[in-house]
């Protein structure tokens, strides 16, 4: 949405306005010469009423009366039945589109507020990068004691994909609590904010507007994999057939694919971090610590703050043991991945959802349509594989237990199992194995 396309909404509500504004001056203007020339016709040579008084003046005779006149009549008559005939269907045609008009431009006038927020009333474009492609942003770093430690820049993530992550309704949470211990702060009146939960509503409603399709989404995923795995060089992005054979080199099998997905963004910047699972559960990812500069003072020592291991926990948990802790099977923990979690609802085998865990496979905002989110599944199971292998404060293991590698989903046999199933229904693939993933390529 730009300004042009907000002007001419204003244009076309002053059409059907002006249009109005015209039918009433004429019937205005009309009325007001009705009166005058019956003032000036009453007040006529006074004392004439003789020839004048109305009951006086010869009519029509019958002949005239009954044809002439009456047809006049009828046919006036006729003539108004067919424009009402003709008018109200189409009055009655034009309605819907009418209301979906109204309804788009007043859509239109929401998203332009949002964009008017974005850009200058709460400066988001700031941090966030113009039609939130993504930015950084400046943060100081405290000791204990609240004296200066060092500058640093932040990734601000994009948020030109956040609504194939989380839901309309936890972006707003986010925008009105913010995100404490980021530079990103809270918006909204509930936490101690300055903006009105329709300003909110608005700057969501913008930021649907702005929102890449979930095709080019998982595109630039896997683009950028390829190039921080080594396979693409810079000179060959943007050339579709070097991208398309250096995805298809990707092994998604090798533990190193998932843990550069983990890390997506660290070295080519895609989305700045926005599809990166560390820069929630590893402390400190989201401080830029490469470029001209990155820290000042250089001599700073933010050796506490950037040297965290991989999954070792920040905003999200620490991401120990999930393997059989929390999820029986790598499937399970990639079906999670993909679709996130909400608030209240449990996940896992103990877990408890605020709905702050995004989901990347899935876009949580159509529940029509599965696998529609901003990773494709292959990247989603090869993190899978490489998370099951993180044990917290350990580094991560050099290789998969064969325990948990295994693709079956079921460890315990649901009660009643033993008996002849009447109508057994072929089971489903599991998540990662090779038939789900054919599946989804038809
Ligand atoms: C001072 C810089 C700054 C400003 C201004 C700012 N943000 Fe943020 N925002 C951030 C940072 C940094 C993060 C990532 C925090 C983190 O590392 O968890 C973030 C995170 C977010 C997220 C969550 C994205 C995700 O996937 O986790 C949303 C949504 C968001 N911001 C929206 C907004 C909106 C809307 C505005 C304007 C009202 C705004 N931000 C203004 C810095 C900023
Ligand atoms: C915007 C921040 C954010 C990002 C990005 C994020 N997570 Fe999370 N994650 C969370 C939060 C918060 C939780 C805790 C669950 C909750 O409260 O909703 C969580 C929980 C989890 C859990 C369950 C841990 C447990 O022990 O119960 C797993 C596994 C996980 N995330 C994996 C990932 C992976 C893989 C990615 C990247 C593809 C990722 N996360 C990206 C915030 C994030």
């Amino acid at each position: 949405m730009d300004r042009v396309s907000l002007s001419s909404t204003a244009l076309a509500m002053s059409t059907v306005q002006s249009v109005g504004a015209v039918i009433f001056v004429l019937a205005l203007i009309g009325f007001v010469i009705y009166v005058l020339t019956n003032v000036r016709a009453g007040n006529k040579e006074i004392g004439s009423e003789l020839d004048l008084a109305p009951n006086r003046k010869p009519y029509y005779d019958d002949d005239q009366l009954e044809t002439t006149k009456l047809n006049r009549t009828l046919a006036s008559g006729v003539a108004l039945l067919g424009v009402v005939a003709v008018g109200l269907p189409l009055y009655w045609l034009n309605e819907p589109g009418r209301q979906k008009g109204a309804e788009e431009n007043s859509l239109r006038t929401f998203e332009g507020r949002g964009l008017e927020t974005y850009e200058t009333g709460s400066q988001c474009v700031n941090c966030h990068g113009p039609e939130g492609t993504g930015g950084q942003a400046p943060f100081t770093i405290l000791d204990d004691a609240g004296a200066f430690v060092a500058s640093v820049n932040w990734r601000a993530p994009a948020l030109n994909t956040v609504l194939l992550r989380f839901s309309r309704d936890e972006v707003h949470q986010i925008i009105e609590f913010g995100r404490p211990g980021t530079p990103m702060p809270a918006w909204g009146a509930g936490g101690g904010g300055p903006l009105s939960e329709q300003q909110i509503d608005n700057l969501v409603d913008y930021l649907a507007s702005i929102q890449i399709s979930s095709d080019d989404a998982q595109r630039d995923a896997q683009v950028a994999l390829a190039s921080e795995l080594g396979l693409l060089s810079k000179e060959d992005e943007g050339d579709t057939d070097a991208e398309d054979a250096a995805i298809a080199q990707i092994d998604y099998d090798d533990l190193a694919t998932g843990a550069k997905a983990f890390e997506l963004g660290e070295t080519s910047g895609v989305g700045s971090g926005a599809y990166a699972c560390a820069r929630c559960h590893t402390r400190g990812w989201s401080i830029i610590t490469t470029g001209d500069d990155p820290i000042q003072p250089a001599d700073a020592d933010v050796s506490d703050i950037v040297e965290y291991l991989p999954g070792s926990g920040s905003y999200g948990p620490t991401l120990d043991e999930l393997v059989p802790r929390q999820f029986f099977t790598v499937d399970e923990l990639a079906e999670f991945i993909s679709l996130g979690n909400e608030d209240g609802i449990g996940y896992g085998n103990v877990g408890q959802g605020d709905g702050m865990m995004p989901g990347f496979g899935d876009d949580p905002n159509t529940p029509e349509a599965a696998d529609d989110g901003m990773l494709p599944r292959e990247i989603i199971c090869a993190i899978a594989r490489y998370e099951s292998t993180l044990r917290g404060d350990e580094p991560p293991a050099d290789s998969v237990p064969t325990t948990v590698a295994t693709t079956t989903t079921t460890t315990t046999a649901p009660p009643g199992a033993d008996e002849p199933a009447e109508e057994a229904s072929p089971p489903e693939p599991a998540f990662c194995s090779d038939e789900a993933l054919e599946a989804l390529d038809q």
